[in-house]
This record gives C-alpha cells, sequence and structure tokens, in this order.
C-alpha cells in the first residue's frame, strides 16, 4: 500500500474560490442531507433541492465522485442554470479544459462556447461528456441535532448528462451526488461557501426503511437518544490512490476516491483475489470452529453459510469478526455480522466480500454494507478519516438523526 500514500490534496483544495459564493448572512456550522438506502439497486440515495423554482433532485451517493452531474436532457427548467463558458474559472475550477459547441436547440446541456468534463455512471461505469454549469442548490443547516434554516449556494457547480447515463439507477433518480475529493466535489464547494472547516461524515442506516445522513462541516453529530458519534473515532491516514479511478479520466488524473477506496456505489467489499484468499480461509477455519456450517455459495457471493448454528445478537449475527488493519496493528476498523454478513435467504447467511479478480484497480475497495450505522467522517484538512466503532455497540444507529426541524 506504500505506493499510494501520498497526501497532496490539501494543496489542491487550497484553490477554492471565494466564500462569497454564500449570499446569506447567516452562516451555518454545517449542512445535514438525508441518505437513503435503495431497495431495489442497493445504492443510497439522497435528495439535494436546486434550480428555480426548487425542485428536490434525488441523486445516488457516490463518495469517490468527482463532482454532481444531472439529467438535463429531461425536464430541466430553471431561470438560474448558466452554463460555464469556456476558460471561464469555473471552468478551470472543475478541471475542463477546451470549447464545446452543440448542434441543436439551445437547452440546459447544449450551449455554445461551453466547457466540458466526463459525467461517469459508476454503477454501469459508463462516461458521456457533458456541459460544466452553474445553479442554487439549497439544503438544511445543523446544530449537529436537528435541521436548522435552509441556505443556499447560489452558483453551484455540476455538471450536464444525457438522460441515458441514468441507465440502472434507480427510478426517479436524476444523477450522481460526488462526494470526491476534488475542487468541485460537493465538500469543497460547502466548505468554500460557508467557511467550514474542512470536513464532512457519512452515516448509512442498513435499513431501507429509515435514512442514514450525510453532514457537510465539523460535529457535533447527535444520535438519538443523544449520542454524539464525533466523539470516539479512530483516526487514520486518508490515502490517494495515484491513478484515477473513474470511467474515462485525462490521463494522470488522481483518483477522488478516499483511503483505500471506500465507496458507496459498490454494495459489498471487493477484495483483490490474493487478499480474498487469505481472509475469507481465516474466516472459513474460524467458524468451522465455532461449529458453523458452511453451504456453498450464492453468486455473487462464494462464502456462505448455513444460518441455522448462528445466533443472534445486537451486533448482528454471532460470527467471527473481521479486523481491517490500517496504517499499523494499533488502528483496526472491527467488522460484526451485522456488516459482514449478508442475509441471502432465510437459512442462509453469506459473507458480504466479494472477489474482484487478481488485478483490480484498487486492492480493497469498502462497500456501503460494511459502512452501515458507522460515521465515517473525512477530514480533508489533516488527510485523516476517522472512523466509529458500530454504532449499534452505543445503542443507536445511523438512522437515529433527529430529523424534525428545529428552524
Ligand atoms: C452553436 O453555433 C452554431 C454555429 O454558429 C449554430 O449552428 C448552433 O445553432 C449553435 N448552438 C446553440 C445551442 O446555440
Ligand atoms: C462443536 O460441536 C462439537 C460436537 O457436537 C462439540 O463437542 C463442541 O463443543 C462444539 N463447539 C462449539 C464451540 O460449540
Ligand atoms: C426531535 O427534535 C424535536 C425538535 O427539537 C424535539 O421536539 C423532539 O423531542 C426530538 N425527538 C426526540 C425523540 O427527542
Amino acid at each position: 500500500m506504500a505506493s499510494l500514500r501520498c497526501f497532496f490534496f490539501t494543496c489542491l483544495l487550497l484553490y477554492i474560490s471565494s466564500p462569497s459564493l454564500a449570499q446569506q448572512s447567516f452562516r451555518p456550522k454545517a449542512l445535514v442531507i438525508p441518505v437513503a438506502k435503495d431497495a431495489s439497486t442497493l445504492p443510497y440515495l439522497t435528495t439535494i433541492d436546486q434550480r428555480k423554482p426548487l425542485e428536490p433532485v434525488d441523486l445516488v451517493v457516490d463518495l469517490g465522485g468527482r463532482f454532481m452531474w444531472v439529467d438535463c436532457e429531461r425536464d430541466y427548467v430553471s431561470s438560474t442554470y448558466r452554463p460555464a463558458r469556456c476558460r471561464s474559472a469555473q471552468c478551470s475550477l472543475a478541471g475542463a479544459n477546451g470549447c464545446r459547441d452543440c448542434f441543436s436547440a439551445s437547452r440546459p446541456g447544449c450551449n455554445n462556447n461551453t466547457c466540458g468534463v466526463t459525467p461517469d455512471n459508476s454503477v454501469t461505469h459508463t462516461a458521456t461528456s457533458g456541459e460544466v454549469a452553474q445553479d442554487v442548490v439549497s439544503l438544511q443547516s445543523t446544530d449537529g441535532r436537528n435541521p436548522g434554516r435552509v441556505v443556499s449556494v447560489p452558483r453551484f457547480l455540476f455538471a450536464c448528462a444525457p438522460t441515458f447515463l441514468l441507465q440502472d439507477l434507480a427510478n426517479g433518480v436524476a444523477g450522481m451526488a460526488g462526494l470526491g475529493r476534488t475542487r468541485i466535489g460537493l465538500p469543497s464547494q460547502f466548505v468554500a461557501a460557508f467557511s467550514f472547516h474542512r470536513n464532512f461524515a457519512v452515516c448509512l442506516s442498513s435499513s431501507t426503511l429509515a435514512t442514514g445522513v450525510i453532514f457537510f462541516g465539523d460535529g457535533p453529530y447527535v444520535f438519538l437518544p443523544g449520542i454524539d458519534a464525533s466523539q470516539s473515532l479512530t483516526f487514520t491516514p486518508l490515502f490517494i490512490n495515484p491513478i484515477s479511478t473513474a470511467s474515462a479520466f485525462p490521463m494522470g488524473e488522481p483518483s477522488a476516491e478516499y483511503f483505500i477506496g471506500v465507496n458507496t456505489v459498490d454494495p459489498y467489499t471487493v477484495l483483490e483475489a490474493s487478499i480474498f484468499k487469505v481472509a475469507t480461509e481465516v474466516f472459513i477455519n474460524e467458524a468451522a470452529a465455532m461449529n458453523i456450517t458452511r453451504v456453498p455459495g450464492i453468486a455473487p457471493f462464494e462464502v456462505c453459510f448455513s444460518s441455522s448454528n448462528i445466533l443472534s445478537t445486537r451486533l448482528g449475527p454471532a460470527v467471527p469478526s473481521i479486523d481491517l488493519v490500517l496504517q499499523n496493528q494499533d488502528v483496526f476498523w472491527r467488522i460484526f455480522g451485522a456488516n459482514s454478513m449478508v442475509e441471502v435467504s432465510t437459512d442462509v447467511l453469506c459473507l458480504g466480500f466479494v472477489n474482484g479478480g487478481s488485478n483490480p484497480r484498487t486492492s480493497i475497495v469498502i462497500g456501503g454494507h460494511q459502512l452501515e450505522n458507522t460515521l465515517l467522517q473525512f477530514d480533508l484538512a489533516t488527510s485523516r478519516l476517522g472512523f466509529s466503532a458500530t454504532l449499534l455497540g452505543r445503542r443507536t444507529t445511523c438512522s437515529n438523526f433527529n430529523f424534525t426541524s428545529n428552524a
């Protein structure tokens, strides 16, 4: 992993433009958005109000995504939409070069003399080119306990995509919200607009019926009954993958993903083949010692067990815990049954790790299932990832943020 340790992205973030992007005199300390787990397609979804008049836009959360992209081809109506003119400051912030023209009727996503980037559907690994644009977005501020006043970013930068890029995303979804480590990822733009500390935190719910949360800005991050998950975090350096993991990218572009590829688009953790082999062998042996019976795998899972000998606990099925050892033996991420096992039927539980083959672009990609009910704080100023032990151990969950507004 040593080759992945370069910590240069803090420098990149210093270029962020003026805080005057925010129009209000009220200065929020943090923002909060809900994140729901989609029952049919598994990725996590959020809703952000955009455009004038404001319209709720459903987006897939992409932790490693480089920016927000939305379908501008269908139903994009807004009096505040402005394409980024080629060679403008917005284009350079977006890392876009060159000038684009569009040879059909002018509309959002189709204008002359603009710049383009490559919006990426990271679920289907499809990318295309799209106009860089800005429009207003509105979100709820928070004191860390409840949502508060609504605040706006009038000139939020994003990319327009054609409707076909939505293929295989859940019904009603209009794009993806990229939280990646770029100058126009959501975190960087909110930091710039509101002069936040360069932090954001993600807490994914394991239930399709209850929402988790993303916070932009500092904690506290409080879950009922009054548990501040920003306390008691373990920190590890954020690694940068020097090779982009996007479906299409300019040569030499580093990955916008965090850490060893913490990802919300892949539902399950993907391990490089040799790591997968070692990790699953140990797990299978420990499970056998607990009298847990192995049964044939069920795709995409190779390692499955009969649930008949597996007890249920507050931390999920009682199976061997898995420690992802991070920068040294003392810093590890302990994964209990609730995050390691997937119930594929009433009598079969499978280890929710997937064999990524012998040549994946990143050796370990931690999937959404393994992140559920864990608070992850991405501290961009110090290049650290803070992670809590499973909140189940503190008798709360990521779906216990109190969404009743106290504005
Ligand atoms: C862009 O410019 C070309 C050439 O002048 C013109 O044919 C086309 O209609 C313009 N497109 C838009 C979207 O205005
Ligand atoms: C496993 O089963 C064997 C035989 O039934 C029994 O002797 C042993 O105590 C069991 N071990 C555990 C950890 O339950
Ligand atoms: C949630 O927040 C509201 C507004 O502050 C408060 O009135 C309510 O009691 C809270 N709910 C719980 C369960 O504490």
